[in-house]
């Protein structure tokens, strides 16, 4: 029998789920990249219960979710960049600001950092939620710190039984990875790629993004935390770049390549966004040797050739 259950985006549970999140309790929900696991982020115990759930390391801290940039504004201090990137909300990019004095979050949120990282998630679930809730809601996506992203309400329940208290099943996320993140503490430097493509920011700044080194294996990521080389892993091993199949494995196509299943056989790249970790938990489950046809590094291409990078990173 599962123990946390799992209810239809209606209204009702949308009111509950916001009551529960109130009140210190964990929901699973769905936004446009991939479904998060929130707390409230004013209320240091249930955001500790996120880090229990996820046995994510504390040095990682989380997004905070708010329904309006007015509500950013009132926890990060604001800038003239900060201005044209909110242009982009809501939507799938996530923004490192300095925190602004009275923000009320729990220091646990940010890890102790004087930074917080933001996000106004473009998706009626998440923003019926937000609002339900009134409080800013902090949320990692839900699946236990270095295993797949969930997209659908299934790999929660699958992930997470009995560590939420409630998954509100919202359908498959749109876009399927996680979202972009800037840092604006310098100058505007891109800290992970995902559903806001580069193209995109650079067009809302004016200006080209810089790019944050990677932090040294063994460092704790301060700059960039969560851009730990082995993530977003299935249990399986994984090939990348692979034209056909080696002997025992299972081959994910893209466009010209078919393989045993297809990201989108048609080539489009916001398809394969959408159907990565979906395809990764059921081959997964098979505990299946998986190979991986080319991915063209562009547009949102650079976020699944991040996500397979990383998945195909040696473990141990
Ligand atoms: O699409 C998404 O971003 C999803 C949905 C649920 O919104 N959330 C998500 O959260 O991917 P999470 O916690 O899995 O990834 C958050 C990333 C981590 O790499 C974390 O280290 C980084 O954001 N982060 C959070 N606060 C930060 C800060 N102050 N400075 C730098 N990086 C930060
Ligand atoms: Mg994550």
């Amino acid at each position: 029998m599962p123990k946390t259950p799992v209810l239809p985006a209606d209204d009702r549970a949308i009111r509950r789920a916001g009551t529960l999140l109130a009140g210190g309790g964990l929901v699973a929900f769905p936004t446009e990249t991939v479904y998060g696991l929130g707390a409230n982020a004013r209320d240091g115990t249930a955001v500790a219960r996120v880090f229990e759930a996820k046995g994510r390391p504390s040095f990682n801290p989380l997004i905070v979710h708010v329904s309006r940039v007015e509500e950013a504004m009132e926890i990060a201090e604001w800038s003239g960049d900060a201005n044209a990137f909110s242009r982009l909300w809501p939507g799938p990019l996530t923004l490192v600001l300095p925190l602004r004095d009275g923000h009320g979050l729990s220091p646990l949120v940010t890890a102790g950092l004087n930074s917080v990282a933001l996000r106004v998630p473009n998706h009626p679930v998440a923003q019926k939620l937000l609002r339900a809730a009134e409080v800013p809601v902090a949320a990692p996506s839900a699946n236990p710190s270095g295993r797949l992203s969930p997209t659908r309400a299934a790999h929660v329940a699958e992930l997470l039984d009995g560590r939420a208290d409630l998954i509100i099943d919202g359908g498959p996320t749109r876009l399927g990875v996680e979202s972009t993140i800037v840092s604006l503490l310098d100058d505007a430097q891109l800290l992970r790629p995902g559903g806001a493509a580069r193209e995109m920011l650079e067009a809302a700044l004016g200006r080209p993004l810089g790019r944050a080194q990677e932090a040294p294996t063994g460092e704790a990521p301060r700059r960039a935390p969560g851009q730990l080389t082995s993530h977003y892993a299935p249990r399986a091993a994984l090939r990348l770049n692979a034209e056909q199949a080696a002997p025992g494995e299972m081959l994910i196509g893209f466009g010209e390549i078919a393989g045993d299943e297809s990201l989108s056989p048609t080539g489009n790249l916001l398809e394969a966004a959408a159907r990565l970790f979906d395809v990764l938990h059921r081959l997964d489950m098979d505990g299946a040797q998986i190979a991986v046809a080319p991915i063209p590094e562009v547009g949102i291409g650079v976020a699944i050739n991040d996500r397979l990078r990383r998945a195909a990173a040696p473990r141990d």
